[in-house]
């Protein structure tokens, strides 16, 4: 058995499956975030491992056989955040997150230092990426600047306290703007480029290497058997596509969490700095992947149910009535937005309410935002030369058939709902780890999981949702000047 945990954004998520066959177990423990500052969003590192503990616990709790065999664990994470530690390995402060907006001038500062600093890192700087907040809390905290000793991302933190290790995997080192791509190691220039000392950056393994092992003290926290084998895991955006066998050449996929990626594996490193498009380190060795990824993914349907009463199956139902004459627009932005624009200002608003608008066409135009600003990254992926006519979906927005089916038409795909699209990266962290322990091969990897659903694109949509898209791209562009 191999446990994956997934130190995701709103909650951390454990699996317990076999190398072959059906997944065993699955529970979760809530995580919050908080945001002191506009543009700030920051998680206390030790929640990560509080949370680790009680979703472990559920899942023994469900499946107490299966926790006794389990024989490696994966780690996966949310990417990019910045854990700052000093000497003692205690963190200096919050971690400031991948949507956390702060530290935009600071990305200027780094494209200054160093011009041609995407094609090494594989993107331009971005204010969620992890180097550029090192700059500001060099300008900002100069103390805790001043006491740094290590820099781990959030799911490297956990690692931490379950094996001593300071270690992370290529696809989360991906996304730091320290990473050569292209090479697969530390960049001395982009580490110069954003006052970052080589020596606090974390050792680097392949995702399906071992990072360590479990400490007595945390096999105890755990229930599991101390000097159980940790493989170096993935980000979550690497992770979600281990899950589903996305890992050769054009296999794509869309990700509805908290955040949107759009996401197709590459066998070799294809940067495009000019779009936006992430090329990134996969979690499996000489691969790459491309992605455009959307700060807000599915989660403004989340926030809309929450200020409008009702609960996300009803405002599904609701939303499945509501006339497509006289429907609003959304902006999706309530963190800002990465992909394609690059704006931690920009925040969401409707346009074209009328007296008579009602909760369902509301609803309806947050769904069409969501498909929207995948539309968009559909758009970077292209100029970036990443062209799909299908791709498989994953995550907890994968549940409703109207949200995937206004994707397919939206985005002119067609899209495939796998079964176990929810559990994602947690599971494919779990794979990562029953590769490590030579119980699955790297071609395993690729077997893709059965289909549950087929969205084929309904053409008589097509110029609907384009003309949709047309206004929405228009009304950003109106408004971003105002959100400064
Ligand atoms: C990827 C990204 C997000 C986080 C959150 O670049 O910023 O998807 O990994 O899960």
């Amino acid at each position: 058995m191999f446990l994956g945990i997934d130190i995701g954004t709103s909650a951390v998520k454990v699996v317990v499956a076999p190398a072959h066959g059906d997944v065993v177990a699955t529970a979760s423990a809530p995580l919050t975030i908080s945001s002191p500052r506009p543009l700030w969003s920051e998680q206390a590192p030790d929640d990560w491992w509080t949370a680790t503990v009680a979703a472990c616990a559920e899942a023994r709790a469900h499946a107490p056989d299966a926790w006794a065999k389990i024989a490696a664990i994966g780690l996966s994470g949310q990417m990019h955040g910045a854990t700052v530690l000093g000497a003692d390995r205690r963190p200096l402060r919050p971690a400031i997150l991948w949507n956390d907006g702060r530290a935009f001038a600071e990305c200027n500062v780094m494209a200054e230092n160093l011009p041609g600093l995407g094609q090494i890192a594989g993107v331009p700087a971005m204010p969620g990426f992890t180097a550029p907040k090192i700059l500001w809390l060099r300008d900002h905290e100069p103390e805790t600047y001043g006491a740094i000793a290590h820099i781990l991302l959030p799911k490297d933190y956990v690692r931490l306290q379950m094996t001593g290790e300071v270690a992370t995997d290529m696809a989360d080192a991906a996304g730091t703007l320290w990473l050569d791509e292209a090479r697969r190691q530390w960049s001395d220039a982009l580490c110069e480029a954003s006052a970052t000392d080589p020596a606090w950056l974390p050792a680097l393994y392949e995702g399906t290497e071992e990072s360590g092992r479990l400490t007595a003290e945390a096999a105890e926290a755990l229930d599991l058997q101390p000097g159980t084998p940790v493989a170096a895991g993935g980000g979550d955006a690497a992770t979600g596509a281990v899950g589903i066998g996305a890992v050769k050449d054009g296999d794509a996929f869309l990700s509805l969490g908290t955040s949107g990626q759009f996401f197709i594996a590459d066998e070799t490193y294809r940067p495009n700095p000019e779009s936006y498009v992430h090329a990134f380190a996969h979690a499996v060795p000489e691969r790459w992947f491309r992605m455009g990824v959307m700060l807000n993914g599915a989660s403004p349907l989340a926030w809309f149910s929450s200020v409008a009463g009702a609960d996300i199956p009803t405002l599904l139902a609701e939303a499945g009535q509501a006339r497509e004459d006289r429907l609003p627009l959304f902006l999706p932005y309530l963190t800002g937005e990465r992909s394609p624009h690059n704006d931690p200002y920009i925040r969401g608003t409707f346009s074209g309410l009328e007296s008579s608008t009602s909760r369902g066409e509301m609803a309806r135009a947050v769904i069409d935002a969501i498909a929207y600003c995948f539309r968009d990254a559909r758009d970077s992926l292209a100029a970036a030369g990443g062209v799909v006519d299908r791709a498989m979906a994953i995550g907890g927005g994968t549940r409703s058939d109207l949200v995937l089916q206004t994707l397919a038409d939206a985005l002119g795909l067609t899209l495939v709902r796998t079964v176990g699209a929810e559990t994602g990266p947690a599971y494919g962290a779990a794979r990562l780890a029953a590769v490590m322990s030579g119980e699955l091969s790297l071609d395993d990897l690729a077997e893709k999981p059965a289909t549950e659903k087929v969205f084929e694109a309904n053409v008589d949509q097509a110029d609907h949702h384009a003309e949709r898209h047309r206004r929405y791209r228009a009304l950003y562009h109106a408004l971003a000047p105002l959100a400064r």
